[in-house]
């Protein structure tokens, strides 16, 4: 089995390092290749014998999914907006070099493998996001209730995403 704890050890800071001056909308391309190699997995877990994996990477997915569309009004609440479409684009590629680079195969050759590339995606989100907190509380735009419900939306998303982490390696032990 993969090292996963070894993958997903990028430190926050080299994370968020990237982010730059589009903090929000950098995280909503996260949160969309996240949703995409989740639906990949569950996509790819047809045979009967990987129903539940399949409906655990549908919830996934899900969930993911959802936030979303709330970050991304957020970000535009923020001042974030892209007049340039492909910008979005180029985060999305980004984002997906960054959890290439950190050993999510790209490969998916058994089931393990399907579970063990969303937990390597997981975890590293779970990164990106502890710097990004970092990030907008050094900026102000975050902590000391001048968040205007941006706190809640990223502590939400904290508390989804390691929900995601336990039930992956709880599959994993089984
Ligand atoms: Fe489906």
């Amino acid at each position: 089995m993969k090292d996963i704890s070894a993958a997903a050890k990028l430190s926050a800071l080299e994370v968020s390092g990237d982010v730059g001056d589009m903090p929000l909308l950098k995280t909503v391309a996260f949160l969309r290749v996240l949703s995409m190699v989740h639906q990949n997995h569950h996509w790819a877990a047809f045979s009967p014998t990987q129903m539940s994996d399949h409906l655990l990477f549908e919830r996934l997915y899900n969930e993911t999914q959802e936030e979303i569309d709330a970050l991304g009004e957020k970000a535009f609440l923020y001042g974030e907006s892209y007049m340039d479409e492909s910008i979005t684009f180029e985060n999305i590629q980004d984002m997906w070099s960054l959890l290439v680079k950190t050993q999510m195969g790209k490969t998916v050759d058994s089931p393990n493998a399907l579970v063990e590339n969303s937990l390597v995606a997981e975890l590293l989100f779970a990164e990106f996001l502890d710097g990004l907190v970092l990030g907008l509380q050094a900026s102000g735009r975050m902590g000391d209730g001048k968040g205007r419900g941006l706190d809640k939306i990223i502590q939400d998303m904290q508390d989804t995403h390691e929900g995601h982490v336990y039930l992956l390696r709880q599959r994993l032990k089984g």
